[in-house]
């Protein structure tokens, strides 16, 4: 499957956000936007019941082949009513541009007490491939905003919107993590590219691809002809009073 060839790296790097995460045994916890599993499946090995949720068939039939407890939902609305110890989510929550919908759903999701736990692209984060998006849709005399945005928040603004919705917010952060593409900048593009080549007709995906790949790869190319994405990460822990 290409997400789990080209993204791996997703998981792998997202296992320390399940470190301060601190699953326990017995402890009902839900990833939000759980991808392919991979996280869903070492905070399941620690004894916790664990729910996955995303809105991607093809990452839940992925779950699925692990054996996991994972439905389709959107996490701006959650169906969830006190039900979690903990939410986790590992880079999913950039996805979902509604942030008081989705924090207002988290914290119907939790117990009293109950600790949300995530990481998220930053302000700032892919800086670069943003700038080559923008710069592509202007030579191609497209409109800006044809192209579906992230939500890339500052640590003031997500920490502001966190205690509005009742959290106590016990660690927040903002930072780089230059992060190497295994396969490219052409990988990179086609797992994760779909908002850029959205604002294109069908017939100029493949020359807007192309072009992307020219303006980014001699940008982040190291000097061992390694791709590293200017990644920027905004991760934090809060919990919601007893
Ligand atoms: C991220 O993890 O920061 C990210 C991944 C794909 C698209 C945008 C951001």
């Amino acid at each position: 499957m290409l997400y789990r060839r080209n993204a791996s790296y997703v998981s792998d790097l997202g296992q320390s956000v399940v470190t301060a995460l601190a699953p326990r045994r017995g402890e009902h916890i839900l990833d939000l936007g759980c991808g392919d599993g991979a996280l869903t499946e070492i905070i399941a090995d620690t004894g916790a019941q664990v729910v996955g949720i995303d809105t991607s068939s093809e990452q839940i039939a992925a779950c699925r082949t692990r054996g996991l407890n994972v439905f389709i939902c959107d996490g701006h609305m959650l169906p969830f009513d006190s039900e979690f110890d903990a939410v986790f989510s590992n880079a999913a929550l950039h996805w979902m541009n509604n942030v008081d919908l989705v924090l207002g759903s988290v914290e119907n999701s939790l117990k009293k007490g109950g600790r949300f736990v995530a990481e998220l692209g930053g302000k700032g984060n892919i800086k670069t491939l943003i700038d080559a998006f923008l710069n592509i849709l202007e030579e191609h005399g497209v409109e800006p905003s044809s192209m579906a945005s992230w939500y890339f928040p500052d640590a003031l603004t997500y920490g502001t919107k966190l205690r509005s919705h009742g959290f106590i917010v016990d660690y927040i952060e903002l930072f780089s993590r230059p992060t190497k593409l295994p396969f490219g900048v052409g990988g990179w593009l086609d797992t994760f590219g779909g908002p850029f080549f959205q604002a294109f007709p069908q017939g100029k995906q493949h020359l807007a691809r192309a072009q992307a790949i020219a303006y980014i790869e001699p940008r982040i190319r190291d000097s061992e002809g390694f791709f590293w994405a200017d990644y920027v990460r905004l991760r934090f822990s809060a919990h919601l009073p007893k």
